[in-house]
């Protein structure tokens, strides 16, 4: 199934195009240093039907070793581009849908996990999008994240400056996002597994958090 996403200007402008052309090129020594690594570690013993929000250029498709089917969702069609070529590659099938975290042309209760690494951040109706996460999940199932989040004490309060800026700098990215009580407000139990402060360290984009969120049933629209 492919349905086309509406074109967002953000991620299809000249700025937006090339980001994505070269965001393989810009995060290769964090992927050799930590990226890698931390993606087997997360993705390596995930079994069952898997969806991938904002899936970019296909930087985890290589980690899912054990999953029976991965649906990879990215709205960004030069990303898509490089997923397609990425999907290709590996044993896996790979469905690659162009859509929105926050309007997912996908099921209820479809999939036992999904993966979002470096997405939260960047949605812009996060709410919406834990919204439809939840409802495709199967009951028990479970989002596993890696995401920057808005950090305490005083890089907290520079975040907040550097927010609106760093917003149209960096793709729609929000450097001060409170992803953890989002996740709460949306009636998810969240368990940190980590705390990442990977070296070089930019104020903003740190620190960095690894977790599963579950949804709470009571809170499941049903
Ligand atoms: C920083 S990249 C991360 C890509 C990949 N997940 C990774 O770990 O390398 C963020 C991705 O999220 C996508 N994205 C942005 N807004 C989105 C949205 N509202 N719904 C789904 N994906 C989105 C972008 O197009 C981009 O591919």
């Amino acid at each position: 199934m492919t349905t086309t996403a509406e074109a967002n200007p953000r991620l299809e402008s000249r700025s937006g195009r090339f980001f994505a052309r070269y965001y393989d090129a810009m995060t290769q020594r964090a992927e050799e240093k930590w990226g890698r690594p931390l993606r087997t570690l997360m993705f390596g013993e995930l079994t069952g039907d898997i969806l991938e929000v904002g899936a970019g250029s296909g930087a985890n498709l290589p980690y899912f070793a054990k999953a029976d089917s991965l649906v990879a969702v990215e709205p960004a069609s030069e990303m898509r581009r490089q997923l397609h070529r990425r999907a290709a590659e590996v044993p896996l099938d790979v469905e690659v849908v162009d859509a929105w975290a926050e309007n997912l042309p996908l099921p209820d209760d479809a999939f036992d996990t999904v993966v979002c690494t470096l997405v939260l951040c960047t949605v812009t109706d996060l709410p919406a999008a834990l919204s439809e996460i939840r409802r495709v999940l199967k009951p028990g199932g479970q989002l596993v994240f890696f995401e920057h989040v808005r950090s305490p004490g005083a890089v907290g309060l520079m975040q907040d400056v550097l927010a609106p800026l760093w917003k149209r700098a960096a793709g729609g990215c929000h450097a001060n996002r409170r992803l953890l009580t989002a996740l709460r407000d949306a009636g998810y139990r969240v368990r940190i597994h980590e705390i990442v402060r990977p070296w070089p360290r930019y104020p903003t984009n740190t620190p960095y958090v690894r977790g599963t969120a579950v949804p709470l049933p009571a809170d499941r629209d049903r």
